[in-house]
């Protein structure tokens, strides 16, 4: 039994090993060629990535490059994808994002219809009037986005060959209230941005009180009209004349002033241009300036658009007197003198 015993140990003992080694070295080499396989694979996928990644560099996202673009530029130059329609054979035409920044009556309206002459320039007017677009930043953000994506339908779309896209903004439309938003947002996309303001803030002044009027007694035929294009109708709009009170007048000047200024300060590290109103009526090269700044082909601009209010201000304000009594003698005196020609 003893000897059974240990005899049976022995040969257990002696067995275990020699069927052991084997299966080590069969787990060995399996686990050897799996270790190879999985490395093979590794690689394969590594290239397989590569290689589809640079097929898609090539033929899906090849990147527009168009002539002519100096290195500062890089970041204002764009090749939006418009999800509404094709821009066929203007895919590649560089575009520039703008927009013009300015204060009610003070010839925006006017300056956009010259712009919008331009066969390549779309200015798609004052979008954000429509109080519901700005109720909040992330309103005005998608707004801003399906502008310089082309994407925004009105009468001066030019759609595929626009070379600048933008619209203009009046600086109490939710630009200053939510100024550090928009400056990040035009920072980062590269948008551009045209001051235009007034001189003679008087002027506009009394261009506000008689628009404000006109909506209330619509002078022309029963239609209410902000800009006209005929002469007759300019007269006939600026037969009326405000009375301004003249308590108010100087801190309403000091206000716009302000108001103009805190813009400046705000919009600073932007890419901007300042231009007046009276500067692009008395010289026409200003309109050049403005294109180079759009860095679009110059061309003539035009527009049918017909002043209101010309001449002698005297003419235009019921209370003459006392405005003029009112600004003398202070830095405002420069406003009651017809400061240009038309
Ligand atoms: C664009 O084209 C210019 C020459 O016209 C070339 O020097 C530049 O490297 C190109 N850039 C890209 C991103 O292809
Ligand atoms: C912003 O306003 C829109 C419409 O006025 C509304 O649907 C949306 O929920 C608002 N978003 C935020 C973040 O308040
Ligand atoms: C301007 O528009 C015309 C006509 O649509 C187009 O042929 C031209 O390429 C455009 N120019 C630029 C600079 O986009
Ligand atoms: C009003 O309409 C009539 C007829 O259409 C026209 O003759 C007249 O000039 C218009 N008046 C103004 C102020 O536009
Ligand atoms: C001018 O405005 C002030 C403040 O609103 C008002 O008290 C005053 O009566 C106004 N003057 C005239 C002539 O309307
Ligand atoms: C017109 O403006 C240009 C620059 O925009 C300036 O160089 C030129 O001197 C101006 N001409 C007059 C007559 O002011």
């Amino acid at each position: 039994m003893a000897e059974d015993f240990s005899f049976f140990n022995k040969d257990s003992f002696i067995i275990k090993p020699t069927k052991k080694s084997p299966l080590v070295l069969r787990m060995v080499v399996l686990m050897f060629a799996m270790a190879c396989g999985v490395y093979i694979c590794l690689i394969c996928l590594k290239q397989i990535n590569t290689h589809s990644k640079f097929i898609s560099v090539q033929v899906i996202d090849r990147p527009c490059n168009a002539s002519g673009i100096e290195q500062w530029e890089i970041p204002y130059v764009h090749y939006p994808k418009p999800n509404t329609f094709s821009r066929d054979e203007c895919t590649c035409n560089p575009v520039r994002f703008f927009a013009i920044l300015s204060m009610q009556r003070s010839g925006s309206g006017w300056f956009e219809t010259l712009l919008n002459s331009h066969i390549n320039v779309s200015s798609n007017g004052e979008i954000f009037s429509v109080k519901q677009r700005r109720s909040n930043v992330s309103e005005i953000l998608k707004t801003l986005d399906t502008v310089y994506n082309l994407d925004w339908f009105s009468s001066a779309s030019k759609n595929g060959c626009s070379a600048a896209v933008g619209f203009k903004w009046m600086l109490n439309q939710g630009v200053m209230e939510h100024h550090q938003e928009i400056v990040e947002y035009f920072n980062r996309r590269g948008v551009s941005a045209i001051f235009l303001f007034r001189r003679n803030l008087l002027r506009r002044m009394i261009s506000v009180l008689a628009n404000s009027y006109d909506r209330d007694a619509k002078l022309l035929n029963g239609t209410h009209k902000s800009h006209v294009h005929s002469p007759h109708e300019a007269k006939i709009l600026a037969k009326f004349k405000p009375i301004i009170n003249s308590t108010l007048l100087i801190p309403n000047l000091k206000q716009v002033e302000a108001t103009t200024a805190k813009a400046l300060e705000y919009f600073k590290s932007t890419r901007h241009t300042i231009l007046y109103y009276e500067d692009i009526i008395n010289n026409r090269t200003k309109l050049m300036d403005v294109q180079e700044f759009l860095r679009i082909p110059p061309e003539e601009l035009k527009s049918r658009q017909v002043k209101i209010h010309k001449g002698s201000l005297s003419e235009q304000v019921e209370n003459w007197d006392d405005v003029h009594k009112t600004l003398k003698g202070t830095r405002y005196e420069s406003f009651l003198h017809a400061d240009y020609q038309m």
